[in-house]
C-alpha cells in the first residue's frame, strides 16, 4: 500500500545543511536521502489515545504546590489545514525553558535557576475547530554555544501529532519585538522571511486577561503557501 503526501514547498522550511547554525554542519546528509516507504501499521497506529490527556495538562503553571516565576501567559490559536480549516483531534505538546532561560535536563546545566514549581512540559488536544490554548510562563533567553556570544531567542517548542507515529511535526513559537531574533541562526536559517515570520506569535490583547496573563496567539498551517515552517531531521 503506497499513500502520497502532498508535496510540501521546499522554500518554507529550513535547510539541512546551513553552516551559520553550526550543528546542522555535522547533522546534515552528505549523500541523497533514502527513501522508505512507510508500511501499514507504522501509518495506521499507535496513536494517543485522548484518555492519556488529562484535564490540567495544558496548564503549566499549575503542576507543583506552588506558582512558577515569571511572566503568565496564555499561548493560544489554531491549527489548520491548506484551506484555513480546523483541524481536530491533535495531541498539540509544548515543551520550553523557565522564565530564566534554564531547562529541566540533565544537559542544560548553565548558571540560571531551576524553578521548583515549573517542568516546562505540557500537552493538549485540539478541539472541534481545531483550537488550543495553554497556560503558561513566558521562557527566558539562554546560550546555546553555537558561536560566540550566542543566545537563543525566547521560545517554545511545539509538537502536533497526526494519526500515527510517522506523522508528526516539530516546530518553536517566538515573541514579538524580541531583539535576539535576528541573531538566532536556528530563526534566520529558514530564508524565506515571510514563512520565518509566521514562527512568531502574535500579542493577543483580546486573550490577556486582566491582572492575570498576557496573551499571545500562534495559528499552526500544516501544509500549503501559509504553510508553518517545521523542522525536519535528516
Ligand atoms: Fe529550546
Amino acid at each position: 500500500m503506497t499513500l502520497i503526501f502532498p508535496k510540501e514547498s521546499l522554500a518554507v522550511f529550513p535547510k539541512h545543511l546551513s553552516p551559520d547554525y553550526r550543528s546542522t554542519v555535522k547533522r546534515s546528509p552528505s549523500k541523497p536521502l533514502i527513501i522508505v516507504p512507510h508500511t501499514l501499521s507504522e501509518l495506521t497506529g499507535p496513536v494517543y489515545g485522548h484518555n492519556a490527556v488529562q484535564e490540567g495538562d495544558a496548564d503549566l503553571t499549575k503542576q507543583h504546590k506552588g506558582e512558577p516565576l515569571g511572566e503568565r501567559i496564555i499561548v493560544h490559536g489554531h491549527v489548520l489545514d491548506e484551506d484555513k480549516r480546523p483541524v481536530p483531534d491533535t495531541l498539540v505538546e509544548i515543551w520550553q525553558a523557565n522564565a530564566c532561560g534554564r531547562y529541566v535536563h540533565n544537559v542544560d546545566q548553565h548558571p540560571a535557576p531551576l524553578d521548583p514549581n515549573f517542568t516546562g512540559a505540557g500537552r493538549t488536544i485540539t478541539d472541534k475547530k481545531g483550537y488550543y490554548r495553554f497556560i503558561t510562563v513566558k521562557p527566558g533567553a539562554y546560550p546555546w554555544r553555537n558561536h560566540p556570544n550566542a543566545w537563543r531567542a525566547a521560545h517554545i517548542h511545539f509538537s502536533l501529532f497526526g494519526r500515527a507515529f510517522t506523522q508528526r511535526l516539530v516546530t518553536q513559537m517566538y515573541f514579538p519585538g524580541d531583539p535576539l531574533l535576528p541573531y538566532d541562526p536556528m530563526f534566520t536559517c529558514i530564508e524565506n522571511e515571510a514563512a520565518r515570520n509566521r514562527l512568531v506569535s502574535a500579542f493577543d490583547w483580546e486573550s490577556t486577561i486582566p491582572e492575570q496573563a498576557l496573551g499571545y496567539r500562534f495559528d499552526i498551517v500544516l501544509r500549503g503557501r501559509e504553510e508553518t515552517p517545521m523542522e525536519k531531521m535528516p
